[in-house]
């Protein structure tokens, strides 16, 4: 463990570096509203930073098999992205003309060239190697981001631990090739069936299951929430990163990340 006496010079500001902190914030052009868009793009990175911190976490207790302790890492997880939905009504402040203003200094940058943001669908379930070609001038997200496409994500996870407690899980989902999508099988459908349907023998993977769902319901609310502020700042043109933009950003409220615990709730 880490001496936790503090150094005799310690100070708010060098605790938490706060000089180079808020020295990176360097809009490009003389326009008042791009210091917001900036700021909240970097505080949203900084959210990711501590979720990733936390599904790591929850990650590795979940294939322990400690899945309580999992369940206050995922609760807090789902907190913070109720913050970074909330955070969409101060960037709607800033409206169509205000950011016309500017937009011609994004080029073709995009919040869908995060890392991060990748990262953690990645961890989550939604893998997609297409995504890695953002990251070729940025050895260290590269190799993150192909570390966790590598590994289980944490519903691979779920899963193995559903099979380890006796619940019958198809082979074709435990021995996958983990770094593909992830398909939804009729299989693990029934699996979580078991569980939904025998609350309190299967207590522990029923509270798992709903930390899940929170996880999965916050990151659709938090596109949902994109789409819409998109839609009141520019329309229908298209993204910086060169996609159709609202169209292509509505098409992505059909993921999900664990999807059978969504499918089952018609079957209940
Ligand atoms: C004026 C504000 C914004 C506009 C007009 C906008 C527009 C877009 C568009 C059109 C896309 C699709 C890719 C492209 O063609 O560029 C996109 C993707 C994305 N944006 Fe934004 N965005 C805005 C603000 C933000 C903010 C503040 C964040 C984060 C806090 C963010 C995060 C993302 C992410 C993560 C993606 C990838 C989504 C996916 O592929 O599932 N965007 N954005």
């Amino acid at each position: 463990m880490t001496d936790p006496t503090p150094a005799a010079d310690m100070t708010y500001a060098r605790y938490l570096d706060l000089d180079r902190l808020l020295a990176a914030q360097n809009p490009i052009s003389d326009e008042h509203d791009e210091m917001l868009f900036v700021i909240i793009h970097q505080t949203k990175e900084l959210w990711l930073k501590q979720i990733l911190h936390e599904v790591a976490l929850a990650q590795s207790l979940v294939r322990a098999g400690d899945l309580v302790p999992a369940y206050k890492s995922l609760a807090r997880v789902s907190r913070i992205q109720a913050v970074m939905t909330q955070s969409w009504d101060i960037l709607a402040t800033m409206t169509p003309a205000d950011y016309l203003r500017f937009r011609g200094v994004l080029g073709s940058s995009s919040g869908f060239q995060s890392d991060q943001f990748r990262r953690l669908e990645t961890m989550l379930g939604l893998k997609d190697a297409k995504f890695l070609s953002f990251q070729l001038d940025r050895p260290e997200a590269h190799a993150a981001l192909s570390e966790a496409l590598a590994a289980p994500s944490l519903y691979d996870d779920a899963l193995a631990q559903l099979a380890a407690a006796g619940i019958a899980v198809p082979a074709e989902a435990l021995n996958r090739d983990v770094s593909q999508p992830y398909e939804p099988s009729e299989g693990v459908e029934a699996a979580w069936l078991e569980v939904y349907r025998d609350t309190e023998r299967w207590w522990p993977f029923y509270q798992l299951a709903e930390k899940l769902v929170d996880l999965d319901d916050a990151l659709l609310t938090w596109r949902h929430k994109h789409v819409v502020t998109v839609e009141r700042i520019i329309g229908r043109r298209r993204g910086t990163g060169g996609t159709d933009g609202v169209a292509y950003l509505s098409s992505t409220l059909d993921r999900r990340c664990f999807p059978e615990l969504w499918s089952l709730r018609t079957r209940l």
